[in-house]
């Protein structure tokens, strides 16, 4: 068992990364929302059959009354209809504001069991249970909920932190291959930008089974970077733009796919080959080693190192991207394997070089 403290001031909280902490949930929650009564869990139709009977009965034998929505698995359920669903369904179980919502799930359910919890009688507390590594070293922690508009991903949300992240890496057992190397993506972009040393202990652990046994130290890093980051820039201005590596063209590959074609994890992949070549193109990564191990660590997992995606789509993405400011446009390079740099740049500059890269 392993915790990690997330210090916020009064929006502090721990994470616990445990084998079997999804049928001690009930006292945890306890601990850390003891005037609650009511939870208000949210889960979706691909994790409900495998763990919400183990969750309930944990709930309840902690002394919570338990209720709760099944959303369908998949993006498509971040919208506002189901968003309105939930509040609805809140307010016919009487939630209260002493009461707690719970996501139990991938980054989906978080996204939008957080904003709801953000949202309805002005914010309730919110227990963070992911089941997929994604969700574990990424979307559960650092307050970041959301809901997706027709316009593009995350567009409507807030920063909301939970009272607690509850990690059960045994949860991860039952993910398919694919769901498994999405979240692959995200841990090796942990490596790329702050940790050379891990991305090292990744590369000399290159399959699922070498991660699996090694995974209370895999989630306990990337988790570990990520408070690092969330603690110096809570709510997004600066340096917490770094966890964004490989995002700002992974969009593209998002948009491409309609958001189904390629899953975020795979888009990213492929969106931190583009970002490391283009960093070195720009002179800002001192030299090319990392270029090929990051290729063959993503490949060893079954990630994309290239993605397809028409020049019209790629201008709309960086058009879209958050991290625009007016004309400018703040791009994660490498400056080495392991430290991340990010760069102000004219959208236009960030168009002409990556035209460059993509031989347009
Ligand atoms: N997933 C990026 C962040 O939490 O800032």
């Amino acid at each position: 068992m392993k915790t990690l403290h997330i210090d916020l001031k009064d929006r502090s909280y721990n994470i616990h990364i445990a084998p079997g902490s999804l049928d001690r949930a009930g006292e945890e929650i306890k601990k850390v929302c003891p005037r609650a009564k009511k939870l208000y869990v949210v889960t979706d139709t691909n994790v409900q059959p495998l763990y919400l009977d183990r969750l309930g009965k944990s709930l309840s034998e902690a002394g919570f009354q338990s209720s709760g929505a099944v959303i369908p698995a998949g993006e498509a359920s971040k919208c506002p209809t189901l968003l309105s669903g939930l509040w609805e369904g809140m307010m016919k179980e009487d939630l209260t504001r002493t009461d707690a919502v719970v996501a139990l799930g991938g980054g989906v359910v978080g996204d939008l069991a957080g904003f709801a919890a953000a949202t309805v009688l002005r914010g309730v507390d919110f227990i963070q249970i992911p089941t997929t590594l994604l969700a574990q070293v990424d979307s559960s922690v650092g307050g970041k909920v959301a809901i997706d508009l027709a316009a593009g991903k995350n567009l409507a949300g807030t920063f909301w932190q939970p009272k607690a992240v509850l990690m059960d890496p045994e949860t991860l057992n039952t993910l398919d291959d694919k769901t498994f190397s999405d979240g692959m993506a995200e841990v090796i972009k942990y490596g790329c930008i702050a940790d050379r040393d891990f991305f090292d202990f990744l590369c000399a652990h290159p399959s699922r089974a070498e991660i699996m046994a090694n995974i209370e130290h895999v989630l306990y890093t990337c988790c570990d970077i990520k408070r690092s980051v969330v603690e110096a820039d809570e709510r997004d201005t600066g340096v917490r733009m770094i966890l964004n590596f490989g995002h700002t063209i992974g969009h593209a590959y998002e948009l491409a796919g309609n958001y189904e074609k390629w899953p975020h994890g795979q888009a990213v992949a492929a969106g931190m080959c583009v970002a490391i070549q283009l960093g070195f193109g720009l002179g800002i990564m001192e030299n090319d080693e990392g270029i090929q191990s990051l290729m063959d660590l993503l490949e060893a997992f079954g990630l994309p190192t290239h993605i397809d995606c028409s020049w019209e789509t790629m201008v709309k993405a960086v058009g879209l991207d958050k991290k625009n400011q007016g004309e400018d446009l703040t791009m994660i390079f490498l400056r080495k394997m392991g430290e991340a740099l990010p760069t102000k740049m004219k959208r236009d500059a960030v168009l002409e070089n990556l035209e460059a890269v993509y031989g347009q």
